[in-house]
């Protein structure tokens, strides 16, 4: 249930930074997710060669918001290095846009993933006041996944209550101030965890507590 977002700090050889915390945490995430920073310090051919080391759910969290046959392009070029899921904005809208990239997911056998909301204090002027339109679109898509913020709880369940079929991944844990465990308590399935772990002295160690946290509090919370 914990999914690392590896993006790599301005400045350090990327391809091994990122390789360290691969191989520190590899085994216990069950999933990756990789974004802008790390694509554009290595390349997409040696991310591709940097994901074999993760077993789980290979993310792209590109934050695809295009025309569809443009979104299109990238996805196709994401596939190829093995990627499991892309992240796109629902923002975008439906037809012309997710339309075409759930069509194209589908053909190619890779998940889609909509934000519907976001962790950071701005989702609130714009995204969440037009939430049922961003939840409308990923069901219309009828996307695998979509993301919504572990800082705020009250979203997270009312995305839940409206997307009972969807996966939900919530970052904002840890540095963001979010708890391990509290979203995955409000209805998320996975947490998407960072600086808290890739940025710790012993990210394995940290690792660890996040699962240990998620644990106990998901005993707690579905007894
Ligand atoms: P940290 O280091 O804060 O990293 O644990 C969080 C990761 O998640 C991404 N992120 C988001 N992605 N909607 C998204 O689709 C969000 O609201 C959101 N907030 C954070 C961020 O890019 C980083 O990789």
């Amino acid at each position: 249930l914990l999914i690392l977002a590896l993006d790599p700090p301005t400045g350090v050889d990327a391809f091994s930074w990122s390789m360290r915390i691969a191989e520190e945490v590899g085994d216990l995430v069950h999933g990756v997710k990789i974004g802008l920073p790390l694509v554009l310090d290595i390349g997409l051919q040696r991310v591709g060669d940097l994901l074999s080391v993760f077993k789980g759910i290979k993310i792209a969290d590109l934050k695809l918001a295009d025309i569809g046959d443009v979104m299109c392009l990238t996805l196709e070029r994401l596939a190829s290095i093995g990627i499991d899921a892309v992240i796109a904005h629902a923002f975008v809208g439906f037809r012309g846009a997710i339309d075409k990239l759930s069509s194209r997911c589908r053909e190619l056998g890779v998940k889609l993933i909509l934000v519907v909301s976001m962790s950071h204090p701005g989702s609130s002027e714009i995204m969440d006041e037009v939430i049922d339109k961003l939840v409308d679109v990923a069901r219309r898509a009828c996307a695998w996944g979509v993301v919504a913020p572990a800082t705020r709880l009250d979203v997270v369940r009312y995305v839940r209550s409206q997307l009972p079929e969807a996966k939900i991944l919530c970052p904002g844990v840890g540095v963001q101030g979010a708890s391990p465990g509290d979203a995955l308590c409000a209805g998320a399935d996975y947490e998407i965890v960072g600086r808290l772990i890739t940025r710790s002295d012993s990210p394995r160690r940290s690792a660890l507590e996040v699962l240990e946290m998620q644990r106990k509090k998901l005993a707690i919370c579905r007894r």
